[in-house]
């Protein structure tokens, strides 16, 4: 990894030092980084189904937002200032952005969420606030200030479009130009205005509330459970309160639901298969039809790519992929691992990955995997 991305300290140190700690400012932080992106290829972007978008118009201290996906007659009628376009899940549709998503590759990509570029026109911006989750604003084309600040009053301006800190104290401020980059932690109060026409990339991190964890969770024990049974009183007596919730079926209900039960394997399946589910706007398109023997064949020439949306993720011997579990025969494990991690099999690995291509032929056909390009590793 290069070293410079981390302002010269190694993944350990900055993990140590600011992980979920405190903020850092890099300079040159992707050397020569040479911006792949202008208005344009945003604005068609924030029209592909494989994105998310959002307009962001802002007059004194008040923000409209509108959501994509939006037409190009959209961005004639704009102001020459103060708008932003933010564009979601850029990661997706562009190799470039992809390619910086996983220079973060030293924390588990069930952490990572995905790129989010916005382009700013001057002034622009989505006004102060603080994010839930890490995050490291590289900046693309253009300058960008940056205020900054711990507060631990985080009320936000009620009713409003997004979301704004009521009170905004900045600690400090720092224009970035293209390469620099800004770490912060979740909860860090931060408002970017944009100083000319710019670019930022935004590479978010992913962080379930608990409560989103155990309404999913209890969502996969009702998948999963099953509880034979009905309710029955053979012994019931006469009653003369009808209307009274009676004790033995509150004993027999407590003890089927004390039959509800998991264990740490439960819990790994649930994970598992609910952060290798891609974003809901994502759609898998099916893959024209090819026989085993064609897939083989091309795969050990043309290599193999993972769906730039799709997670895909491993624990023992159990493989997620879009929601799903495969528990990986032996022989096939360490194809499949290699896929998970570097997103893609070369033609020489896919070569010597003869037990796995049957499982990845079935992927190719759901659109999990597409053939690659055959590039060397
Ligand atoms: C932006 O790129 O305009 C917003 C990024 C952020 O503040 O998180
Ligand atoms: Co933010």
């Amino acid at each position: 990894m290069d070293r410079t991305l981390l302002g010269g300290l190694a993944p350990s140190a900055f993990l140590k030092r600011h992980w979920q700690k405190q903020p850092l400012l890099i300079r040159g932080a992707v050397r020569g980084f040479r911006d792949p992106l202008t208005l344009r290829k945003l604005m068609a972007f924030s029209r592909s189904e494989a994105c998310e978008a959002r307009l962001v118009i802002s007059e004194n201290d008040d923000y409209e937002v509108l959501f994509g996906p939006f037409s190009p007659r959209i961005f004639r009628d704009l102001p020459e200032k103060h708008w932003t376009l933010l564009v979601q899940g850029v990661n997706h549709v562009c190799r470039e952005a992809r390619d910086l998503l996983y220079r973060f590759a030293f924390l588990p990509y069930a952490r990572l969420d995905d790129v989010m570029v916005s382009y700013a026109a001057p002034g622009g911006g989505v006004g102060p606030h603080f994010d839930s989750y890490d995050v490291f604003l590289l900046q693309g084309c253009g300058q960008r200030q940056w205020e900054v600040g711990t507060q631990s009053n985080l009320d936000l301006v009620p009713d409003a479009d997004l979301r704004i800190l009521r009170r905004f104290r900045p600690q400090g401020s720092c224009v970035l130009s293209c390469g620099d980059m800004l770490y912060l932690p979740p909860r860090f109060a931060h408002n970017g205005t944009a100083l000319d026409s710019c670019v930022t990339y935004s590479i978010g991190f992913r962080a379930p509330t608990h409560e989103e964890l155990k309404t999913r969770f209890l969502t996969h024990l009702d998948d999963c459970l099953h509880i034979a049974g009905q309710y029955q009183d053979p012994g019931v007596k006469p009653t003369r309160r009808p209307a009274h919730l009676d004790n033995n079926m509150i004993t027999q209900v407590a003890a089927v639901m004390s039959r509800i039960r998991w264990n740490r394997s439960d819990v790994t399946s649930f994970l598992g298969r609910y952060l290798s589910e891609p974003k809901p706007y994502i759609v898998l398109a099916k893959q024209p039809n090819l026989d085993f023997q064609e897939f083989s064949r091309r795969a050990r020439v043309e290599g193999i790519d993972l769906h730039p949306a799709l997670p895909l993720l491993f624990h023992g011997k159990r493989a997620f992929i879009n929601g799903d579990v495969l528990v990986m025969k032996s022989g096939s494990e360490q194809a499949i691992t290699s896929l998970a991690n570097e997103r893609r099999l070369t033609a020489k690995q896919a070569r010597s990955a003869r037990r796995a291509l049957p499982i990845l032929h079935g992927w190719y056909g759901n659109g999990y995997v597409t053939l690659g390009n055959g590039d060397p590793k």
